[in-house]
């Protein structure tokens, strides 16, 4: 084996050498060796020698991600050793996982898969001679799960730690306990902004080092200069475009009544007009900066990028939104704009988490001459990605982040304004290849109340799924583990993700893996939508819940137009068929334009159904991906037919639902003429406006499930399906798939209520599973 390794080793060594000496290879080199971070090198790779854990911080784009992980590779197969060593660099995002493999691998003039290659999420291109491997965090945490040691790796990278990413604060955590074990490892951490103190003293006093960086200057403009500049009006509200002022005053209402609509509209002027501002209240202040945004709208964003292509030098755009809703309504509107949808003269694309793999070439695509690139993007732009050629950035000041309301046990996903440190790291995106231009679009003052930095992620979501990895690293318990974190999360919300694990059967009364928690720990989804899998599976109602689960890991395919709201909801609606389902909807919808593929005609369905064709596609991937893993884990079987045995049964495919969105439950109330619904904390709830169970004036069924609910001001169930008492008893909480021999003791009673259902064949189907799950 050693020989083999070592043979291995000098054909690297030549084959690095042969490339360098071409003249691709040179002209790379001289690239590269512009880059801030190669007159670091040395420093670089002796500290990494001298100490096990090390914390880098440099300016975005100094050349961390691309060229550290590879000085390292390199200098092992220039010492004749490279195949002896394996290196991983962690990313927060898939896209950047990719995106910089595939850059590292034409650095090297190698195709992507030799020695370096990815891993993401079900995805991945590597091959027995990869020894540079960019994962995702969650990969490598996937990785832990089965091998503790890390065995055979010898250098981690974990990169971008300053977001403070819950995958990238638990890696911290396994990765310190890992060490002391491992002292041959190496720990490298990357961050961009400078709070690398804070990762030094967690690893007790490690030696930071800062790679000093060049940028252009770039000059900054908040909202008061950009209205002189692009003369856009911004006076009163009755003149803040529609899109902005429906928004707010939908959303805002109950915090700000209609009578202090003028009081506001003065206050915003005051902080334009830079006039009297100071004289207000911080509390007044406060608010100005909670709904100003709102105001803001896309026309604005429109004015300052047609400013942007009639009077600026050539330069691409990255425009900073909000999220995937915001990016395509945007998007749109820009199509149909003379000069911005002008494909001659605009190259407009769209930069986002879930994007497909082609779509995210674009992004780093240059335009043909006299086109300006313009990219829409969401914080992803931020720091993880590099376009080079943008020169010009606007920034809407918010991102859309989720916060997690302990008390309530209800995450809340609302755009809320960014830290300092990220509006910094917008600016910077523009001065990279020359001097730039950013476009705050906030006043001042609304950027000096901002925080310096963002909380950390652990401390705004739910811990479910983590709570669930902790498990099946077999690290004792999980409040004990999670207390060793950076900033350990409060113990209510690591009480309520335990509460959770054992409602839903995957922990049982002692915190142990049950039967379930460990299939899920195989599946890389939430572990709600992996209940609903195995349910799937073990039920033979395989196919509708495969599309219903990659559905909502994805994304709502039904787009929501703002001018054709109710177009949108009619069309989504013929898809329900009365069974008061979004979810039975989806899977009509999957599968009509499978159908209409077959025909040729998905795009014209698209059109007329209000259905996103990339989000369907992503969907379609999604399912077969899911559908190997499934077959992996011996949970379904080669058989397609055998596995749909039971597809047909729509009380069953309802249950299987319910099975997994429990406790996502909601009692139906009618009264004489409304309805309302109310969870089980007594708290009410709305329906999102395009759910097919708000065009109903009663649904005959006591109780809605769903998948999530999130706090928008009001709190609103998303996508919501129909159950009976009788499903509810059977497949809410631990119950089934709960593997507890108690249980079927109780099952046995509703046995001949059940008969009349009929769930009464779903039934004795339970029975049998669960019995063979219990030998
Ligand atoms: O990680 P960091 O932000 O420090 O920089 P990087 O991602 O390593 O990128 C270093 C340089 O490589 C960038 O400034 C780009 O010029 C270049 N690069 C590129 O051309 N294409 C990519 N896909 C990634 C980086
Ligand atoms: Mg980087």
């Amino acid at each position: 084996m050693e020989r083999v390794l070592q043979r291995r080793s000098l054909r690297m060594r030549n084959m690095q050498r042969a490339w360098q000496e071409s003249p691709e290879g040179r002209k790379m080199m001289d690239f590269r060796k512009s880059l801030p971070a190669f007159k670091e090198k040395e420093r670089l790779l002796q500290a990494i020698a001298k100490n096990q854990v090390i914390v880098i911080s440099g300016e975005t784009g100094c050349g961390k991600t691309t060229q550290l992980p590879q000085y390292i590779l390199e200098s092992e197969i220039e010492s004749g050793r490279g195949a002896f060593c394996s290196i991983i660099c962690t990313q927060p995002r898939r896209i950047s996982a990719m995106s910089v493999a595939d850059r590292v691998s034409a650095e090297r003039g190698e195709p992507l898969g030799e020695a370096v290659g990815y891993k993401v999420r079900l995805e991945g291109v590597k091959g027995k001679n990869t020894h540079l491997l960019f994962c995702t965090s969650g990969i490598l945490l996937r990785r832990l799960l089965s091998d503790h040691n890390l065995n055979g790796i010898t250098h981690v990278f974990v990169d971008e730690i300053h977001e403070r990413g819950m995958n990238e604060d638990f890696l911290l955590i396994v990765l310190k306990d890992l060490l002391p074990r491992r002292q041959d490892l190496r720990l490298i951490l990357m961050s961009a902004t400078l709070n690398a103190e804070l990762f030094s003293n967690y690893f007790g006093g490690a030696p930071a080092i800062h790679i000093p960086g060049f940028t252009y200057p770039v000059r900054t403009q908040f909202l008061e200069d950009v209205l002189e500049m692009t003369g856009y009006k911004l006076t009163s509200f009755n003149q803040i475009d529609d899109y902005g002022q429906e928004k707010m005053w939908k959303t805002q209402r109950q915090l700000v009544p209609r009578k202090r609509k003028n009081q506001i509209t003065t206050l915003v002027e005051d902080a334009l007009n830079k006039s009297s501002f100071e004289n207000y209240s911080s509390r007044a202040r406060d608010s100005l900066a909670c709904w100003m945004p709102d105001c803001i709208g896309f026309n604005l964003i429109e004015a300052v990028l047609c400013h942007i292509c009639r009077k600026e030098r050539p330069g691409a755009v990255l425009v900073f939104m909000t999220g995937w809703e915001d990016i395509s309504s945007l998007r749109d509107q820009l199509k149909a704009h003379p000069l911005l949808g002008d494909p001659n003269r605009v190259l407009l694309v769209t930069c986002h988490g879930s994007m497909a793999t082609s779509e995210q070439k674009l992004i780093f695509e240059k335009p043909p001459p006299n086109v300006r690139k313009i990219v829409l993007a969401t914080n992803m732009a931020e720091a993880s990605i590099t376009i080079n050629d943008i020169v010009f950035v606007v920034d809407c000041g918010k991102a859309k982040e989720t916060t997690y309301d302990a008390l309530n046990n209800t995450p809340c996903l609302l755009p809320s304004w960014i830290s300092k440190a990220s509006a910094r790291q917008r600016k910077g995106r523009a001065g990279r290849v020359q001097p730039g231009e950013c476009y705050h679009l906030y006043p001042r003052c609304v950027y000096e109340a901002f925080a310096e930095y963002q909380l950390p992620e652990l401390l705004r979501t739910p811990l479910n799924s983590l709570c669930l990895q902790i498990k099946s690293l077999q690290v004792g318990s999980i409040g004990e583990f999670l207390s060793a974190a950076l900033q350990p999360p409060e113990s209510l919300a690591v009480q309520n993700a335990i509460g959770f694990l054992k409602m839903i059967g995957a922990l049982d009364e002692k915190e142990n893996l049950t039967n379930l928690g460990k299939y899920l720990t195989m599946l890389p989804v939430d572990p709600k939508l992996g209940k609903m899998l195995i349910m799937g599976a073990i039920f033979h109602c395989f196919d509708p819940v495969l599309t219903i689960v990659s559905g909502l890991s994805v994304r709502d395919p039904f787009l929501l137009p703002q001018d054709k709201k109710d177009l949108a909801g009619t069309a989504k609606s013929r898809f329900s068929a009365k069974d008061y389902s979004d979810h039975m909807a989806l899977v009509r919808a999957y599968e009509g334009w499978k159908e209409a593929e077959r025909e040729g005609s998905a795009y014209e369905y698209c059109w007329r159904n209000f259905l996103s064709a990339q989000t369907l596609q992503a969907i379609h991937s999604l399912r077969k991906q899911f559908n190997f893993i499934l077959k992996d884990t011996g949970l379904v079987e080669e058989d397609a037919s055998n596995n749909n045995k039971l597809s047909h049964n729509q009380s069953l495919v309802r249950a299987i639902i319910c099975s997994g969105l429990y406790p996502g439950i909601a009692s139906v109330v009618h009264r004489e003429t409304s309805m309302s619904f109310k969870t089980m904390d007594d708290g009410q709830v709305f329906l999102y406006a395009n759910s097919v169970n708000a065009r109903y004036e009663t649904i005959p069924y006591p109780w809605l499930v769903f998948g999530e609910k999130v706090k928008v001001n009001t709190v609103f169930i998303r996508d919501s399906t129909g159950v009976s008492d009788s499903i509810l008893i059977l497949f809410g909480g631990a119950l089934a798939c709960g593997v507890q021999a108690g249980h079927l003791k109780m099952l046995d009673g509703y046995i001949d209520f059940f008969m009349d259902h009929n769930l009464a064949e779903c039934f004795l189907k339970l029975k049998e599973e669960l019995d063979k799950l219990l030998q």
